[in-house]
């Protein structure tokens, strides 16, 4: 284990407990002034009534850093700052450079978490919203696998409900069979079909007539519905290949696949006396959630002609992911419109028994909205919602115009692979590296940039270190056990950076806050920017120096590729 905040927490954790008489929590994090500042006898000295500094001073008289820290310093109200020792940051780097998972140790009690998110809708576009939620998605998951974690995922498709009578009935219009639909006809199906249910009163009728086929399993109506969901799985699955995003068909478990489970969900819920009629429709009223009237908000479970819907689907799931799949974490993201859906389906969870909030718990991360350069909702020069594929296409025609100026020593083949190592991972990491709740703003420019908190700036960092190590012609395997020896100002920041990964990924895990792996990998790829232009590497003073450094440039290299990697970015050896 290398967490290097933690070490420095571990080493006054006995300290500040003796001094509180119970654990009391160091508060470590980085600091302008040190290397870090643990700030814990603050609340400690609050909860004392004592002076903050002289609590501050009784725990470093207590405390033993022993070889960990260089210097300690109590510094204004009773911060204390630390500074590391260059000889243990040595050793650390050193161990984290021998190993292969760069000193992340497996999750010491892993757990089952399933992980919803992506679930776009059958015959309708994917937007820019199941964007979010499949990139953000798909670094948790990757992340939470990395830790440890055993990870079930779930892609919610949209495949049932009335919508469905629309469109099937529009394609019978059409002269479709089951034979002749393809997917590129499906985009803007239900769009064309709802203006149609608008205007034409006839048509209305026969739609509502086609879900009740829908319904009862009419044979021509599902074999059309089957095409449908089928099509545009094909599809999704075509923007996950190019997104370059781990889900595959068998995550797809889409709304119908609750199909048989509606009925009992509603008698054991009717059973428990949580379901109630309310204006025809049977509901839950889960505690706590009212309107500004004082009236409480409803689940629908069953509607007054009888239909179930996203509300009764969303409990199945739940009930069948703790029930059946026995997940320990439930992780649900969508865009910030569904929280309330969700904490209502969490607090009827929790009523009917099946979520207890210790051992088993859910959680909905929802992330704000995708805004254009004018700070307004993203829509195209026509005005419509931008269409997936689309901004993939320009995102790595985009990227190739770059790659193209910055790395013209590439062959075209090469070229043409890193660009869309670079557009992908751009659009990945504008949208990761932003804080998950604040809406974002779409920019090419920024996405883009060869500085900043950028991809392609990662991604360029990265092939630096590695050009670094062919042209010293130096196999990174024979640098496995050579001694670091961290001693100049830039190659110690760049020490710290390196064994903080774990804390990264640990953060990033736990409240879903992607954006700490993109903040930290900035601060990596700055400090190496640093080290690389402070301290000569292939010209240093001496052999000894050299490879030390060297080691340093290969950990940096695979640093950073691990963390792209975790966020579902690839890291090109050569750009
Ligand atoms: N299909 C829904 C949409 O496009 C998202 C589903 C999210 N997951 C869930 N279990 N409800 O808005």
């Amino acid at each position: 284990m290398t967490d290097l905040p933690q070490l420095i927490a571990d080493r006054l954790a006995a300290a500040f407990a003796d001094v509180a008489g119970e654990p009391a929590d160091p508060a470590v994090r980085r600091s302008d002034r040190a290397d870090y500042q643990a700030d814990g006898a603050l609340p400690l000295a609050k909860k004392l009534r004592r002076n903050p500094r002289e609590v501050a001073t009784e725990v470093l008289e207590k405390a033993d850093l022993g070889d960990l820290v260089a210097n300690v310093e109590i510094a204004g109200p009773g911060f204390l700052n630390l500074t590391l020792n260059d000889t243990t940051l040595s050793g650390l780097v050193a161990d984290v450079a021998n190993d292969d998972r760069l000193g992340v140790p497996n999750a010491k009690e892993p757990q089952r978490i399933v992980v919803d998110y992506s679930s776009p809708n059958v015959a309708k576009e994917m937007h820019v919203g199941h964007l979010r939620s499949t990139i953000i998605g798909d670094a948790l998951v990757r992340i939470l696998e990395h830790l440890g974690h055993e990870v079930i995922r779930r892609n919610h498709i949209g495949d049932w409900g009335t919508q469905f009578g629309l469109v099937i009935e529009h394609l019978i219009d059409e002269g479709a069979t089951p034979t002749d639909l393809h997917v590129s006809d499906l985009g803007g199906l239900y769009t064309a079909a709802n203006a149609k249910f608008k205007e034409d009163e006839d048509f209305k009728d026969r739609a509502r007539q086609r879900v009740v086929k829908l319904q009862a399993g009419d044979e021509e109506t599902l074999a059309l519905w089957r095409v449908l969901v089928a099509e545009s799985e094909r599809y999704f699955a075509a923007v996950y290949e190019t997104l370059g995003v781990t889900l595959t068909p068998e995550d797809n478990v889409g709304e119908s696949a609750y199909n048989d489970q509606l009925a009992s969900v509603v008698e054991e819920l009717t059973e428990l006396g949580l379901a109630v009629e309310s204006d025809g429709a049977l509901c839950v009223f889960p505690d706590g959630f009212k309107g500004r009237d004082g009236n409480p908000f409803p689940l629908i479970l069953r509607k007054s002609d009888g239909g179930y819907n996203y509300d009764t689907t969303d409990l199945a799931a739940i009930r069948m992911r703790i029930r059946d799949l026995k997940a320990q974490r439930l992780v649900y993201t969508t865009d910030l419109g569904q929280q309330l859906h969700f904490h209502m389906v969490f607090q009827a969870a929790k009523q009917a028994g099946w979520l207890d909030g210790e051992t088993t718990t859910a959680e909905f991360d929802g992330f704000g909205v995708v805004l254009g350069p004018d700070r307004k909702r993203l829509r195209t020069r026509e005005g419509n919602n931008p269409k997936l594929v689309d901004l993939l296409e320009e995102a790595i025609r985009r990227a190739a115009a770059v790659v193209e100026e910055k790395s013209p020593h590439l062959e075209a083949g090469e070229q043409q692979a890193v660009a869309k190592a670079v557009g992908i991972g751009a659009l990945k990491y504008a949208d990761l590296s932003n804080d998950r709740v604040k809406d974002y703003v779409f920019e090419w420019n920024r996405m883009l940039a060869m500085e900043g908190n950028t991809g392609v700036y990662m991604q360029y960092a990265h092939a630096r270190t590695r050009s670094i190590l062919r042209r010293g012609e130096v196999d990174p395997a024979s640098l496995r056990g050579v001694e670091v020896r961290i001693a100049e100002p830039e190659e110690h920041a760049l020490a710290l950076r390196l064994l903080e990964f774990e804390a990264a990924l640990l953060r990033a895990a736990d409240g879903v806050e992607i954006h700490r792996v993109c903040g930290y990998l900035f601060d990596l790829a700055s400090a190496f920017t640093a080290f690389y232009d402070k301290c000569p590497v292939l010209k240093a003073p001496d052999e000894q120096t050299k490879l030390s450094r060297l080691v340093l440039c290969e950990v940096t290299g695979r640093t950073l590729a691990a963390g792209l990697g975790v966020l579902g970015i690839s890291a090109p050896d050569r750009m």
